[in-house]
């Protein structure tokens, strides 16, 4: 069971079968379909001839499965269903390993709005929940971005902090924030992601709670975004490179 990065054009129709992991990104994208010889080594599958039936075939459920955003196309790689499942079961964890804390949930926005909604919704403790932001703005030396937190409101000294996060990537983003909270004098700082790329995360700070691991591709949809769009799609996408 593998994701698979479609090309396709009249009659050549390429599968790549990407590395990645299999539990927790999407099977079966494509189905077999009829009319279809191919030829197939470990990683890749050359179609060589296609029946007319066999082709529209195809059409259509690359159709279901591809949303176009901006320049790019996009292919279905988590459904929501897959997503839902993976939230319920973090929501359990966290349900059974903070009772009786009273912890403040913090949603980081934009990308993390639809994901900390499910949760939270899931989460049956007794606890807090605050919105921040990081702001970046261009600092006047040469290092380029500075990241800044906003939107922190009333005292979090000695409370258990969860950060809900969309997506830990190179993890440059959650250890700003970590530094920054820290210096605010909380109990402890827990991280819960919905996504995880373990193979760009290069950073030592443990991540409590991952919902889904990924691999190292950009993905759109359920909160994340592709230059401002694409947040509110229900479906978790990945960009296809052409
Ligand atoms: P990091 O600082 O490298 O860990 O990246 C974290 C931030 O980069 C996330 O909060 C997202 O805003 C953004 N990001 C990383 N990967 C993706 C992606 O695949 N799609 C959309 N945004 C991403
Ligand atoms: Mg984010």
């Amino acid at each position: 069971a593998a994701h698979f990065n479609i090309r396709y054009s009249l009659f050549n129709i390429h599968y790549s079968k990407k590395n990645c992991n299999p539990n927790s990104y999407e099977n079966d994208i494509i189905y077999p379909v009829s009319g279809i010889v191919c030829k197939c080594t470990d990683f890749r599958c050359h179609i060589k001839f296609i029946t007319f039936a066999g082709y529209i075939n195809i059409l259509i459920k690359l159709k279901m499965n591809l949303v176009k955003v901006k320049d790019k196309e996009f292919q279905l790689s988590i459904s929501y269903k897959k997503i839902s499942q993976a939230v319920q079961n973090m929501a359990e964890r966290i349900n059974e390993d903070l009772k009786g804390q009273n912890p403040l949930f913090i949603c980081v926005l934009n990308g993390s709005f639809i994901f900390a909604a499910d949760l939270l919704k899931k989460i049956n403790l007794d606890c807090g929940i605050s919105f921040i932001k990081l702001a970046s703005y261009q600092g006047t030396s040469s290092s380029g971005d500075v990241k800044t937190l906003i939107g922190l409101d009333g005292d979090i000294r000695n409370r258990l902090i969860v950060i809900l996060e969309d997506i830990v990537d190179t993890g440059n983003t959650i250890e700003t924030l970590i530094n920054q909270l820290k210096s605010y004098g909380p109990k402890d700082i827990k991280i819960a992601t919905l996504l995880f790329k373990p193979n760009a995360y290069n950073k030592d700070i443990a991540i409590d709670y991952i919902a889904l691991e990924v691999p190292n591709d950009f993905l759109i949809g359920y909160g994340l975004d592709y230059d401002g769009m694409g947040r509110n799609f229900e479906n978790i996408y990945t960009l296809v490179k052409h």
